[in-house]
């Protein structure tokens, strides 16, 4: 099993929308599950958008169990939600959570045992116990950024927090791999960001910029489904091979 995190500590730079997406072509290689670990719970709404009973929150505080709390998506697709209104992941992990550094290990290891080969979390910008107690049991974090200046300095600040998880949370975590979002080489200043991200050591990996994406989630559907000819989709696709 791999588990995978989308995350960088930066608001609105398609996290989601990459995990979700990816999710779609990683069910070539396995049995996935998307786990949406963000308190807006904005994954839960785009691929799932029927009311649901359990939350993640609700298998963190063993009130049930991991099987109940399974939302089937696609085929060899599940996914564990979390609620947008009325849920409890924010107050949890910042009550609870301080004291239990390792919670998320033992979920790692029955997710293990439930036989899926892909675990995807979508994360929140912050750098919280439940950013860090996540990236702990992550076995590749992808950072994601916009062709933008400040996305410089969101890089920094990912590759500390990686580096401090890794040592204080003895996380084996690791970061080859980086995503421009929204990327259009015919702009000039998209082009500059994008070399001045070479300077970092990842293999880069760009996604176009297409309003599909959006329009697509609105729609409660997967880009693939949605627009089944648009270019971005390869790029999802290419990544998904290698991950
Ligand atoms: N390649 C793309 N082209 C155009 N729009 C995109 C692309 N990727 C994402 N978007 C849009 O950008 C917006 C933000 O994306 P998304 O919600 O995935 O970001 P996020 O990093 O998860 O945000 P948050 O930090 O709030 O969790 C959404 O409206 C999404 O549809
Ligand atoms: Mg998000």
């Amino acid at each position: 099993m791999k588990v995978i995190a989308t995350w960088i500590a930066k608001g609105g730079v398609g996290k989601s929308t990459l995990a979700g997406n990816l999710s779609y072509y990683l069910r070539e290689r396995g049995r996935v599950l998307i786990i949406d670990a963000d308190p807006q719970g904005n994954t839960s709404g785009w691929l799932y958008p029927n009311a649901f009973d359990w939350e993640l929150t609700d298998i963190m505080k063993r009130k049930v169990g991991v099987g109940q709390a399974i939302l089937p998506i696609r085929p060899n697709l599940d996914m564990i939600g979390t609620f947008a209104i009325g849920g409890e992941l924010k107050e949890w992990s910042e009550t609870k959570l301080p004291n239990q550094p390792f919670a998320f290990h033992e979920l790692r290891d029955e997710l293990e045992a439930a036989g899926y080969d892909f675990v995807i979390f979508d994360m929140s910008p912050g750098t919280s116990n439940l950013e860090r107690a996540i990236l702990a049991i992550a076995d590749e974090v992808i950072p994601i950024v916009r062709p933008e200046y400040f996305s410089i300095d969101g890089l920094e600040v990912f590759e500390d927090t990686l580096e401090n998880v890794r040592r204080d949370l003895r996380s084996k975590a690791v970061a080859p791999r980086l995503v421009v979002n929204g990327i259009n080489m015919s702009f000039l200043v998209h082009r500059s960001y994008y070399d001045s991200l070479k300077e970092f050591s990842y293999d880069i990996y760009t996604i176009g910029q297409t309003t599909k994406a959006t329009e697509a989630q609105i729609a409660h559907q997967f880009l693939a489904e949605y627009d089944p000819s648009n270019k971005v989709l390869d790029e999802y696709n290419r990544l998904a091979k290698v991950v």
